[in-house]
């Protein structure tokens, strides 16, 4: 009798450890009192999500990013998500792991309303870096923090820097063609190329001239075919200006140029971010078409914002609602003392 007592009471607590233990694993174990190890809450962890991580400006923005974890002691998760699944499953994989916030360039501005929903049911805290978040109304979401470039203004100091070059040429403008590399549905790139054409127009350049090329993606591909169909239809002209909404935007259009026999002395692109697609243009031995960039700074973008983060959960610093950077002119004179 008295055994088998003994027997059904350690039956039962085998069964209780038992179900505790399996219990353990969860990220949601409702018992565990006094701190919840299982989602390692001592240890800051961040999220960093770009759109493009084959990209070496999002691979810069990392690299930055990851110095500021190393410097403060946080763990940087870096995702590379470019599809409205990858984000959101992205987003809730952090939240497994026991993230408090993260940094992101979203691969399409209109999942802002969505990515930021879900931010705030995971109640993680969200900062967008780059692109910045479009709501259901096609407004601008200004509550979400946001870090980005001053896109007009930059476009407008790549359009001068091609204005100038071109009086440096010489060139008779009728013979002229501009390749306005567009990609109006994201807002930073559509502003970049706006100003850089304003202030081509400004200079005395003909608009009949402008040939709006639009980019069915924006990288170097879609660069290359959108301009190869523009240049193949307009073959009287013989020289080239080049704008876009970053580099690859240019060097796709550059390789067009030169598989159709136009080189650096007829062509002239600019493009903006000078990360590495820039600087290896810049040391080949021989000049191509691709004449300048407007180095962005991606230690503002990566290390900043992994900063403000890192300080918003830790000591509930609110960083300013919106963060713009500016831009400087780079080419082949002042690459390596701008790259340190
Ligand atoms: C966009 C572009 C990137 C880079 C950033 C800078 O995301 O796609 O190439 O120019 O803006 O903010």
């Amino acid at each position: 009798m008295f055994n088998k007592k003994i027997l059904s009471i350690s039956l039962v607590l085998i069964l209780v450890v038992g179900i505790m233990l399996s219990f353990s694993n969860s990220t949601d174990a409702w018992w565990v009192f006094g701190g919840d190890d299982s989602k390692g809450q001592d240890k800051v962890k961040i999220g960093f999500l770009v759109k493009q991580p084959e990209e070496s400006w999002f691979q810069d923005e990392w690299k930055y990013a990851q110095q500021a974890a190393d410097e403060l002691g946080f763990e940087l998760i870096k995702i590379g998500a470019s599809s409205g699944e990858e984000v959101l499953s992205a987003i809730d994989n952090l939240a497994a792991q026991g993230a408090q916030g993260f940094v992101i360039c979203t691969p399409d501005v209109k999942l802002g309303p969505a990515i930021a929903a879900k931010a705030k049911l995971n109640d993680l805290k969200l900062i967008s870096v780059d692109d910045r978040f479009v709501g259901s109304n096609g407004k601008l979401m200004e509550d979400v923090h946001h870090v980005g470039i001053s896109a007009y203004n930059i476009g407008k100091l790549s359009g001068k820097t091609l204005a100038e070059q071109l009086k440096v040429r010489g060139w008779d403008l009728e013979k002229v063609g501009y390749l306005k590399m567009t990609y109006d549905q994201l807002p930073t790139i559509a502003e970049r190329t706006y100003g850089a054409t304003d202030v081509l127009l400004d200079s005395g350049f003909p608009e009949a001239n402008v040939f709006e090329t639009p980019m069915r993606t924006l990288d170097t591909e879609g660069s290359f075919d959108a301009a190869n169909s523009a240049i193949t239809k307009n073959s009287d002209i013989e020289h080239w200006l080049i704008a876009g909404g970053n580099d690859v935007s240019v060097i796709g259009a550059v390789r067009a140029l030169e598989g159709q026999g136009f080189n650096a002395t007829d062509v002239i692109g600019v493009g903006i971010n000078g990360s590495n697609f820039a600087i290896n243009e810049f040391e080949k031995d021989e000049a191509t078409g691709f004449y300048a960039t407007i180095k962005l700074s991606a230690k503002a973008h990566g290390y900043e914002t992994a900063t403000m983060m890192y300080n918003w959960i830790t000591n509930g610093e609110e960083p300013p609602k919106v963060t713009w950077t500016s831009g400087t002119l780079m080419n082949r004179a002042n690459y390596q003392e701008l790259m340190n």
